[in-house]
């Protein structure tokens, strides 16, 4: 462990250790400077429980940070119309908005992505889950890409699925939300990434357009349909925001979850102990999927723009400025969990913030939590002494999210 990786003043979440396991560095934050200035990314970074619960429930911290970006960055000549375009779409997510607009959309949109929605979705999730091991055991190979062969098909299905998007479609629709990741997330070392991403989006829009004309015409049992006709006294969503929508759902149902069914798993790999108990009690299932969020989920900062000065910690937070907070690091905070640094899918569940909390708190938290319940033991129960190979494991070099690139795992064919 060099002293860059957990001396708060040289703190880089994006380098090689902390990419690998951001989890000492974020430790040292959380303990020596909670309210921490990044000269390298312009930035703070907070990192205590207490503190990250209240911001995320405080409008001072904006969640409006495409909107400003935009003006100051794209609406000179010299900006790329397609990238313009792009972050038009994301700047209709509910998730980069402030109230009202943001009850607003979120308050029709609910009206759609229900809970019976979701449980709805049980037996497809299940289904999808036993033809990707199907096809994993057909291979032949006993290896598995436990990411690539498995939660990353499985959750784009899945969405896709419940949005109304016919199956022949599935690996063009899967191709542009890959190429948009680059546009949300951001990330190192890919000066393309947004040419990228802008190619994405205006093919994925054109789609979309093109279906929910469709399903207009046609209403079927689907998510585009539910939306079109979600409406109360008072509004109902556009055809531009039944789009937007479309897209933030197809995006954050399917990268957040795949890293969960991927860190869950791994959590279970490396603690024997606990993969034996939940063997021996697959009753604690939910429980280990609530650890799983906690000890090692996908969310490791969430990001807002400060809306007004607040001081915090005495620290002067200016209007304007950008602030990373980090449920990873609140969810290992010894305050409110004791033994933080075990994974022990008996503990009590209160607590953890890996959807986030307050007025953006995760809307698809139960398609989330049902996705991972079913696809981690159905994975341990299919593939007979799944273990790891040993190879390094590779996590995204990225800020926000916490997922690896690939989950190389074997077992007894
Ligand atoms: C393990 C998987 C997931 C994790 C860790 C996760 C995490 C989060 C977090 C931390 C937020 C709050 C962002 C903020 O405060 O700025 C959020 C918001 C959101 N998530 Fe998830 N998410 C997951 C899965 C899903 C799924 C499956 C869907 C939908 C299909 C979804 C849809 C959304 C939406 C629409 C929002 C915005 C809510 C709002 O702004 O009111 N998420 N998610």
């Amino acid at each position: 462990m060099t002293i860059e990786h957990t001396d708060p003043a040289h703190a880089d979440l994006l380098g090689a250790e902390a990419v690998a396991d951001p989890y000492p560095l974020l430790a040292a934050l959380r303990e020596h400077d909670p309210v921490h200035w990044s000269a390298r990314y312009r930035s703070w970074f907070v990192t205590r429980h207490d503190d990250v619960l209240a911001a995320l429930r405080d409008e001072r911290f904006s969640s409006d940070r495409i909107a400003p970006y935009r003006r100051a960055k794209l609406d000179g000549p010299d900006a790329d119309p397609a990238v313009r375009a792009a972050f038009g779409v994301l700047e209709g997510w509910m998730v980069f908005k402030d109230e009202p607009d943001h009850k607003r959309l979120r308050r029709l949109v609910s009206r759609a992505f229900t809970p019976r929605s979701v449980t709805g979705m049980t037996a497809t999730v299940e289904e999808v889950a036993h033809e990707l091991l199907d096809a994993v055991h057909a291979a032949g190979t006993g290896t598995v890409d436990l990411i690539g062969d498995y939660a990353y098909p499985l959750t784009a299905s899945v969405i896709a699925d419940m949005l109304g998007v016919p199956r022949a479609d599935r690996e063009q629709f899967k191709d542009w939300s890959d190429q948009i990741t680059g546009l949300v997330f951001g990330g190192m070392g890919d000066p393309s990434r947004y040419a990228v991403g802008a190619r994405g989006m205006t093919e994925l829009t054109a789609y979309l357009s093109d279906l929910v004309r469709d399903h207009e015409r046609h209403p079927a049992d689907d998510l585009i349909s539910a939306m079109i006709s979600a409406r109360d006294d008072r509004d109902a969503l556009t055809h531009d925001e039944v789009i937007a929508t479309g897209i933030l759902l197809l995006f954050a149902g399917h990268e957040t979850t795949t890293n969960l069914i991927g860190s869950g798993l791994l959590a279970l790999l490396t603690h024997p102990e606990q993969l034996r108990l939940l063997g021996e009690r697959p009753d604690l299932v939910g429980g280990a999927v609530e650890e799983a969020l906690r000890y090692d989920g996908p969310a490791k900062t969430v990001a807002r723009v400060m809306g007004e000065d607040v001081e915090l910690r005495g620290r002067h937070l200016r209007r304007g400025e950008r602030v990373f907070l980090s449920p990873s690091a609140a969810n290992r905070d010894p305050a409110v969990f004791p033994d933080p640094d075990t994974f022990d899918i008996t503990r009590e569940k209160a607590g953890q913030l890996g959807f986030g909390i307050g007025m953006h708190f995760c809307l698809g938290a139960p398609l989330a939590r049902l996705e991972a319940a079913i696809a981690i033991p159905a994975a341990l129960a299919r593939l007979p002494g799944l273990r790891l190979t040993g190879e390094p494991l590779r996590w995204h070099p990225v800020l926000l999210s916490r997922g690896m690139q690939r989950f190389p795992a074997q077992f007894t064919p």
